[in-house]
């Protein structure tokens, strides 16, 4: 497959296994609403802040839509939009990583982009992703006015890539409105109700195709020049069915397609404005909900986001925006009962997100309120990046706690993430017949500084160890080698063994 090639690619191939692992320092200050809520703000640097959701969110998250900054050489008062081409790729190829690394095998990315980028941009995906989980390039309509004064072509559209993780997506069906039905009528009072005229003709020359058909009085109608649109077998079934009738005297085929038998309508790849919103609509919504706050530049309207989100989730699905902006990704997701998670670097994390996330909570009735019939409800945790789990020499930082390193040697032994609802005890959970546990901050009670985290019989008593293989981390082990394999145990020492991927 050709590659993309950019200054220090290769450099940028290992900087997603390489970031450190970081803590989520929580700021309950800017919590809002419902106090266990699954909905998260974090306000950092993406690269790290991915990192830091891997050994709890690795393999879990549903839909990820990001609009990053398009680079479009323009300063914006609230990021530097202007980087270079090469730095531009460099910031996204391992970004791109770890929020496929986060995915659900039947989740989907989306990501909106301009010219500058987005061809560039598909290349990289494709390489990520495997070009075969494209799922489409779905053409935004922005703006509706026409711009005069652009100097060659006045530009309308962004570009809204989208690919799956694998092909256990499906594609969910978008609702029919009366305007998608006008074309159903029931002129000949058929009981089935409305239907409209469907295509008999085979859209390609083939031969198999080319058969005459007798109607029930006993005509011939010969094919189209290209023959029908089935075959002799599957045709005669329909008529049977009453899907196909014959009018004029027999002279005519007609298919009826019953409106009763539409399910909902496939999404098309063209999103226009009346029906997604524009970015001036996207400007008002948001200055509706902030008045006060700064204008923010490039937020994206709450219908965009919804119809992403119609067809690619489900309720009580995981949204994550790591480019969060305003904070339109998190209040449609809540809008329409998924569950979110935002992350954005820059202060309008506090003077955007924040606020516009406690007016959802309180019921706020711009955007989709109306559409989604969102009266208010749920709520919202604010995180800080906090320092990495392991300093340079690998020890571990002194304020992390049981769960957090929990969470860690889980999702380094298994590759899978620790559920959130774990035990707080040194049994982590049983993976492919392994049993792990690990032995830290006096999990066992005592609280004398190294206490409990040293492997010794007695304390394997306590444990009451599972049958067959067993890992076990502690910061030293009292057993011999013998002993040892007689238990079926291996050993590793906390904080050496632990891999930080
Ligand atoms: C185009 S804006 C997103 C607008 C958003 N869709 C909305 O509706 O408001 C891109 C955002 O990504 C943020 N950003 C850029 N680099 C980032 C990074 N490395 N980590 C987190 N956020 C980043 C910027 O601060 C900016 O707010």
């Amino acid at each position: 497959m050709p590659l993309l090639s950019w200054f220090r690619r290769d450099v940028d191939l290992t900087r997603a296994a390489l970031a450190p692992y970081r803590l989520l320092r929580p700021i309950a200050a800017l919590d809002y609403g419902e106090k266990d809520s699954p909905n998260m703000i974090i306000k950092g640097d993406n690269l790290d802040a991915l990192k830091a959701l891997l050994p709890y969110y690795a393999g879990q998250v549903k839909c990820v839509f990001i609009d990053p900054p398009y680079n479009t050489r323009s300063a914006f008062d609230h990021y530097d939009d202007n980087l270079e081409h090469s730095q531009w790729l460099s910031m996204m190829y391992p970004r791109l990583q770890l929020l496929r690394e986060l995915l659900s095998e039947d989740g989907t990315l989306w990501a909106t982009l301009d010219d500058h980028e987005a061809h560039y941009f598909k290349v990289m995906a494709d390489e990520i992703f495997y070009r075969k989980n494209m799922i489409g390039n779905v053409i935004w309509q922005h703006s509706v006015q026409g711009k005069n004064d652009s100097k060659k072509i006045s530009l309308h559209h962004n570009h809204v890539f989208a690919y799956q993780k694998s092909d256990a997506f499906t594609m969910r069906k978008l609702a029919r409105t009366d305007e998608h039905n006008t074309n159903y009528g029931n002129k000949d009072n058929d009981p089935r109700g409305p239907w409209r005229a469907g295509d008999v003709r085979s859209p390609n020359l083939r031969e198999n195709l080319r058969y005459p058909v007798e109607t029930p009085s006993g005509k011939t109608i010969l094919p189209p020049p290209k023959g029908w649109r089935w075959k002799k077998d599957v045709f005669m079934e329909k008529v049977k069915t009453g899907e196909i009738t014959f009018l004029n005297d027999d002279t005519r085929v007609l298919r009826k397609i019953y409106l009763s038998e539409q399910e909902g309508r496939i999404a098309e790849s063209i999103w226009f404005g009346h029906e997604v919103g524009t970015t001036r609509d996207a400007s008002r919504e948001l200055s509706q909900v902030l008045p006060d706050a700064e204008i923010f530049a490039t937020p994206k309207p709450e219908a965009l986001i919804q119809r992403v989100l119609e067809i690619a989730t489900d309720e009580g699905d995981l949204v994550l925006d790591s480019f969060l902006g305003s904070g339109t990704t998190a209040a449609a997701a809540h809008k329409m009962g998924r569950r979110w998670i935002g992350i954005e670097i820059g202060d309008h994390a506090i003077s955007h997100c924040q606020p516009r996330l406690v007016r959802v909570v309180d019921g706020e009735g711009g955007g989709i309120s109306e559409v989604t019939g969102w009266s208010g409800g749920g709520g919202f945790r604010f995180f800080e990046l906090g320092g990495p789990v392991f300093d340079d020499a690998g020890h571990i930082q002194t304020d992390i706690t049981f769960e957090q390193l929990a969470a860690h040697v889980w999702f380094a032994e298994t590759g899978v993430p620790r559920s959130s609802y774990a035990e707080r005890e040194p049994f982590l959970g049983k993976h492919q017949g392994v049993s792990y546990y690990l032995l830290f901050n006096g999990i066992l009670g005592d609280l004398r500084k190294t206490a409990g985290n040293v492997l010794t019989k007695r304390l394997l008593r306590d444990l009451h160890v599972q049958e067959g293989p067993k890992v076990v981390y502690g910061e030293a082990c009292f057993l011999s080698v013998e002993e040892l394999l007689e238990r079926e145990i291996t050993f590793k020492q906390t904080p050496y063994d632990i891999k930080a991927r």
